[in-house]
């Protein structure tokens, strides 16, 4: 058996190969298959990522050799990590990941090409491929992330738009499956997580977006609680994909409950995980004094989830950076708070999807 030949029993990822993002070639561009959201995965997909998430981490922290153990399924491939914003985690993550793989990160900020100065997104797009092995971009507008996924020849890795932000919820993804396994327990699948209820009480935006794009498929409850208005309703590209995933999934899987209120009290309630994010995301800063305003009442605190009677054993998830009016210090640096493993599980994950995409090493 090769080395993730555990992962050879999953079902074959048909979507990319002739779908929408899969290579659908014009004369001169092949697109080739990309990680925009985590609703482009299956859920066996999702679980293949993070079995080779958790072998890696296994791997480099029981291992003599740490990352030397890793092998170089990324040798000689050099990958373009552009980011239009700010970022410690995705970034650090991200560069450790592809050096770990044997592979060249070359970061590339706003100032060192001549994207959004001087050239467009698309001939960027085109060029940059025509010499990379792999794309990962931090971007603005959602748009910017499929432009350059649709004209690029290599693979494309959303580090966040204003839409998804999906390798933060893979990271997720793993901090709850590690929360509920036992001591010694190899990674379980992710159907250990059907059933267990999260509240994100918090902005309507990209984490909340990938959230809702794969925790109902697998069978977890998401209740959202956010300020009433326009600037916080429900995006529905994201509420109609996430429609569509559970109504595709194979009859007899369980499905999630959704729900929408903008009471923090009753999104908590029986909540086993509780999760927020920043009020105010990385474009957002022009309307921060009215924000401030409207997330009145939303600091996640011992006192709101005993008022909204969360599960007793409630655990605390932030993607960070943080901020103290989200949650206050006694719930993000207590016993509750998953936030430091969640932040190091980036890595891991980040790993799992280079080796995968840009290592081409099969999923399936
Ligand atoms: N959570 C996250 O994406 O953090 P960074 O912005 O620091 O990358
Ligand atoms: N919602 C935040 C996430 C930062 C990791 C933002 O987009 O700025």
């Amino acid at each position: 058996m090769s080395r993730l030949g555990f992962l050879s029993k999953l079902s074959p990822i048909a979507h990319w190969y002739g779908g929408a993002r899969g290579f659908a070639s014009s004369a001169h561009v092949r697109r080739a298959p990309s990680l925009i959201t985590l609703g482009d995965l299956s859920v066996p997909e999702l679980d293949a990522l993070l079995q080779r998430a958790s072998h890696f981490k296994k791997t480099v922290k029981t291992h003599a050799l740490g990352p030397g153990a890793i092998e170089h399924t990324m040798a000689n491939k050099t990958i373009a990590i552009m980011f239009t914003k700010r970022s410690t985690r995705t970034r650090v993550a991200s560069e450790t990941s592809v050096v770990t793989l044997g592979g060249h990160p070359m970061f590339l900020a706003p100032s060192d090409i001549q994207l959004g100065v001087n050239e467009s997104l698309i001939d960027t797009s085109r060029v940059i491929s025509s010499m990379v092995d792999g794309i990962m971009a931090r971007v603005g507008a959602h748009e910017e992330i499929e432009t350059l996924a649709e004209h690029s020849s290599v693979p494309v890795i959303n580090a966040l738009s204003s839409r998804f932000h999906p390798t933060q919820i893979l990271a997720d993804l793993l901090t709850l499956l590690e929360d509920n396994s036992k001591p010694g327990e190899p990674l379980p699948s992710l159907s250990r997580l059907n059933g267990l209820k999260v509240a994100w009480v918090g902005d309507s935006n990209n984490i909340l977006n990938d959230i809702l794009a794969c925790y109902p498929r697998i069978g977890m409850d998401v209740s959202v609680a956010a300020p009433a208005g326009d600037a916080y309703a429900k995006d529905p590209v994201v509420w109609d994909m996430m429609q569509r995933g559970l109504t595709s999934l194979p009859a007899g899987e369980p499905k999630g409950k959704v729900d929408w209120c903008h009471s923090p009290e009753q999104a908590v309630h029986k909540a086993n995980y509780v999760v927020t994010d920043t009020w105010v995301s990385m474009g957002d800063e022009n309307s921060k004094a009215q924000r401030m305003q409207d997330f009145n009442g939303f600091q996640i605190t011992e006192a709101l989830c005993k008022r909204g009677k969360a599960d007793p054993d409630w655990r605390f998830m932030h993607c960070l950076p943080r901020k103290a009016e989200e949650v206050d210090d006694e719930v993000f640096y207590g016993p509750r708070s998953l936030v430091f493993p969640e932040a190091e599980n980036r890595k891991w994950t980040a790993m799992a999807c280079f080796d995968w995409l840009f290592g081409q090493i099969p999923l399936v």
